[in-house]
């Protein structure tokens, strides 16, 4: 079966970076970008140069530095955001300006634009990012509550002028996956010149559905996914990378898309972005928890030492972590203690298994997590009769 491509866009730099709190240091944002590049990450999304002095040396750093990645920057509707945009990201192998504009009734309010007026800015802002770069993003924010007509009519235009990807936002949050896919389906077919450029997906967690949304809007055809490393971002944040990316490999059989990912980089710069942001992952997170590959319950440890598929569908090896964890607890049963105790080099006889398994229950009742260490001395304290 021939998959068709999916690409990559991560903006975790920028939309992640937005996160109140989540700010980087110029040295932390290009090694984040660098391992993006290094991962596959096709497009990054490095910020927002004329939100800042600091944001704009970053964003020209990571374009000059950049080996295989396209650059993007982000860019209001005005001549001013998209030329200091350009300044920044022109030095990039391949750069791209990403230029945007609220489209919704409520959006439309805060810069008080009529229908005509706003389709007007967009026009001359999108021509002008074109006249600047060949590659040219734009989008309509909080397109998913936009009225579908003038959510055609934007885009067309923005295809006129010379748009090259248009990104359709769920920036609140609100969809549902059915509309995700139905809204992209629906621009395709209706807007003129739809089949000329890339459809981009951008949701946003605030109802918990931006995986589901995005995959959503693949299957309607949108051929390009935003997202961020743990699903970093405003608010309840943005898609997790690690997420659409994972899905698509381990249910190639009913989504056939592919990424150019290495996907075994994904727990290194998960940590990364973890420990650069402050901002730690919980630990039952899809993917890149701390439990997403842990087994503590006898009947599941039991399982995992006999045939690891019958409580994994994905290899831990293949999102770069070197195997399983079967960390004890009081649900842990025989089979893991002794696995655990073999590991640790104690091969005991089956009285003494008996011995040390009575008092570990023991342990786990009052303790969360029994370690090597609790383990070596239940051993020991067995050895000397205590
Ligand atoms: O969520 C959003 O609408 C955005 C735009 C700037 C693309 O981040
Ligand atoms: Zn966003």
């Amino acid at each position: 079966m021939t998959k068709d491509k999916v690409l990559i866009f991560d903006t975790t730099l920028r939309d992640g970076e937005q996160s109140p709190g989540a700010t980087m240091t110029h040295d932390e944002k290009l090694e984040i970008a660098e391992l993006l590049d290094e991962m596959g990450v096709d497009i990054i999304e490095a910020g927002f140069p004329i939100a800042s002095e600091g944001d704009f040396r970053a964003v020209s750093e990571i374009a000059e530095r950049a080996k295989a990645a396209t650059i993007c920057g982000l860019a209001r509707a005005n001549y001013k955001d998209i030329d200091r945009c350009w300044e920044a990201v022109k030095h990039a192998k391949s750069p791209r300006i990403h230029t945007f504009i609220g489209t919704s009734p409520l959006h439309r309010a805060i810069p008080n634009l009529t229908m005509d007026e706003m389709a007007e800015r967009i026009h001359d802002t999108v021509t002008h990012a074109r006249n600047l770069c060949d590659n040219v993003q734009w989008s309509p924010m909080d397109a998913t509550r936009t009225e579908e007509d003038y959510l055609c009519r934007t885009v067309e235009i923005a295809i006129k002028a010379g748009a090259t990807t248009i990104n359709i936002p769920d920036t609140v949050g609100y969809t549902a996956p059915v509309e995700s896919a139905d809204l992209i389906r629906m621009l395709i077919n209706k807007v003129p010149g739809a089949d000329e450029v890339i459809f981009a997906t951008h949701c946003h967690n605030d109802l918990g559905m931006a995986t589901a949304n995005s995959l959503a809007a693949v299957e309607g055809g949108a051929r390009q996914i935003e997202c961020t490393i743990n699903g970093l971002g405003e608010r309840a944040g943005n898609t997790a990378l690690e997420e659409v990316v994972m899905a698509l490999k381990v249910r190639g059989d009913i989504m056939p898309y592919e990424t150019r990912i290495d996907t075994r980089k994904i727990m290194n710069i998960s940590r990364r972005v973890a420990t650069v942001s402050g901002f730690a992952v919980q630990f039952n997170k899809a993917i890149v928890g701390k439990n997403a590959f842990a087994h503590e319950s006898g009947i599941h440890q039991d399982g995992m030492l006999k045939n690891s598929e019958t409580f994994e569908i994905m290899r831990p090896e293949d999102v770069g972590l070197s195997g399983t964890s079967l960390p004890l607890g009081k649900h842990s049963g025989r089979a893991a203690l002794r696995a655990k105790l073999a590991e640790l080099g104690f091969d005991l006889a089956d009285n003494q298994l008996n011995d040390v398994f009575v008092r570990f229950k023991d342990l786990a009742d009052r303790k969360k997590e029994v370690f090597d260490d609790d383990l070596m001395a239940l051993v020991y304290q067995n050895d000397s009769g205590a």
